[in-house]
C-alpha cells in the first residue's frame, strides 16, 4: 500500500455542533474536513419541528461562512408529541434526513425523549412509509440495568420490538459499542445499519478508568471491554456497507468535563480522519476506509457521491494537533488517541 491515500471527502453521519459560541468554534472545523454531516438535534430546547430545524440550519451555515461546500443534513428530535405530518413535510421539503430517537434520560439533553414507545408509533409508521431513517440512541435507561449492559438490553427490549412492529422502517443504530450490537446488525436485513465512532474504535473501558479517571474519554454509550472494541474494528474495517462513520463528536467545555459530575462526549471532529487511517492501517484495511468514511453512509441515506477529495500521507513523524480548541466560552479538549498517528492531511 502506498504512503499516499486519496479519499472521497468524508461524511460524518452523526455530529453534535451545539449552538452559540460552541457552534461558532466547532462548525468550521467539521466544514473544513467533511462534505456533509447528519446534525444531531439535542440542543436545549431540542430541535423538534421543521421550523426549528430550518432556523438551526441557518445558524450552522452562518457559523461556517460562505466558502465551504459543507452540507448540514438536519434531523428532528422525536418526542411523544411529534406530529407525523410535520415530519413528513420536513422530509418532503428536503430539509431533514432522519429523525432521532433518544430514550428519555439516556444522555446529554435527552429529557424530552421518549418514555412510552407506543406514543411514537404513528410517526414511525409514517417514516416507514416515506423511507425516512430513524437514528436511535440504543441504551435503556432502567436504573436496574448496569450501564455496561444498556445497549444489549435495549436491542432486546426496545429496538427489536420497534423493528418487528414497523416493517420497512429504516433504522440506524447509532454509535454501536458492543459485540451484541454488531451481531444484531449482521443478522438483520439491509434496512438496519450502524454508525461507529472513531473513539469507540480506539478506546476500551481500561483507557477510561485505569490509572486515574480520564474525563475526556467519557462518552455515552460508555466504552466497553476490549473484546467489544475488537468487534467494532472488525465490523468497521471489514467492508460491509451496513457500517459507516458517525463520529458523535460531542464537544463540551473542559469545565463541564473536568468536574465532579462530568458530561459525556469526545471532541473528535478535528482529527478523526487521521485517527481512522491509523486504525484501518493497523488492521491492514486501508482499502476499506473510503467506504466506511463516505460511501456506505451516503448510500444508506440516498445521497449523491461526494464532490470533493482529501489526500492523506503516511510520514515518519507523528501528526500533532492542538491539545485544545479555544471557543468564545472556554477551551474544549481535542481527542487524544493515545498512540502515534502517522497519517497527515496534505
Ligand atoms: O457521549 C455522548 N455525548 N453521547 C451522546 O449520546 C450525546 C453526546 C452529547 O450530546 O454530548
Ligand atoms: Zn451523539
Amino acid at each position: 500500500m502506498s504512503d499516499v491515500l486519496t479519499l472521497p471527502l468524508p461524511d460524518d453521519m452523526h455530529l453534535h455542533l451545539r449552538d452559540g459560541a460552541m457552534l461558532e468554534a466547532v462548525a468550521p472545523i467539521s466544514a473544513q474536513r467533511f462534505g456533509r454531516a447528519i446534525i444531531m438535534p439535542n440542543l436545549v430546547p431540542p430541535v423538534v419541528t421543521g421550523a426549528q430545524a430550518l432556523a438551526y440550519r441557518d445558524r450552522i451555515l452562518a457559523a461556517i461562512g460562505p466558502d465551504t461546500g459543507f452540507t448540514p443534513l438536519m434531523t428532528l428530535y422525536l418526542t411523544e408529541t411529534t406530529e407525523p405530518e410535520d415530519v413528513a413535510q420536513a422530509a418532503a421539503d428536503g430539509l431533514i434526513h432522519a429523525v432521532k430517537l433518544y430514550p428519555a434520560g439516556a444522555t446529554t439533553n435527552s429529557a424530552s425523549g421518549v418514555r412510552d414507545f407506543d406514543k411514537v408509533r404513528g410517526v414511525l409508521e409514517r417514516m416507514a412509509a416515506i423511507g425516512l431513517p430513524l437514528c436511535v440512541h440504543g441504551e435503556v435507561t432502567d436504573p436496574e440495568v448496569d450501564i455496561f449492559d444498556r445497549e444489549a438490553v435495549f436491542i432486546e427490549r426496545v429496538l427489536d420490538p420497534i423493528r418487528q412492529a414497523t416493517p420497512g422502517l429504516r433504522v440506524v443504530m447509532e454509535h454501536v459499542t458492543t459485540a451484541e450490537g454488531i451481531a444484531y446488525i449482521a443478522n438483520s436485513p439491509a434496512d438496519l445499519a450502524g454508525t461507529i465512532t472513531t473513539h469507540h474504535l480506539i478506546l476500551n473501558r481500561n483507557h477510561l478508568l485505569v490509572g486515574g479517571i480520564r474525563p475526556h474519554y467519557y462518552c455515552l454509550p460508555v466504552a466497553k471491554r476490549e473484546r467489544h472494541r475488537e468487534a467494532l474494528v472488525a465490523a468497521a474495517t471489514g467492508g460491509d456497507p451496513r457500517y459507516f462513520l458517525g463520529t458523535d463528536s460531542a464537544p463540551h467545555l473542559d469545565a463541564a468535563k473536568e468536574t465532579g459530575c462530568g458530561c459525556a462526549g469526545c471532541f473528535t471532529a478535528l482529527n478523526t480522519l487521521e485517527c481512522l487511517a491509523q486504525v484501518f492501517d493497523a488492521a491492514g484495511a486501508l482499502d476499506h476506509l473510503a467506504g466506511f468514511a463516505t460511501g456506505h453512509g451516503a448510500a444508506f441515506y440516498g445521497l449523491s457521491a461526494p464532490s470533493g477529495q482529501v489526500v492523506l500521507e503516511r510520514r515518519a513523524e507523528a501528526a500533532v494537533w492542538p491539545a485544545k480548541l479555544d471557543t468564545g466560552a472556554g477551551p474544549v479538549t481535542v481527542f487524544d488517541p493515545g498512540f502515534p498517528v502517522f497519517w497527515h492531511r496534505v
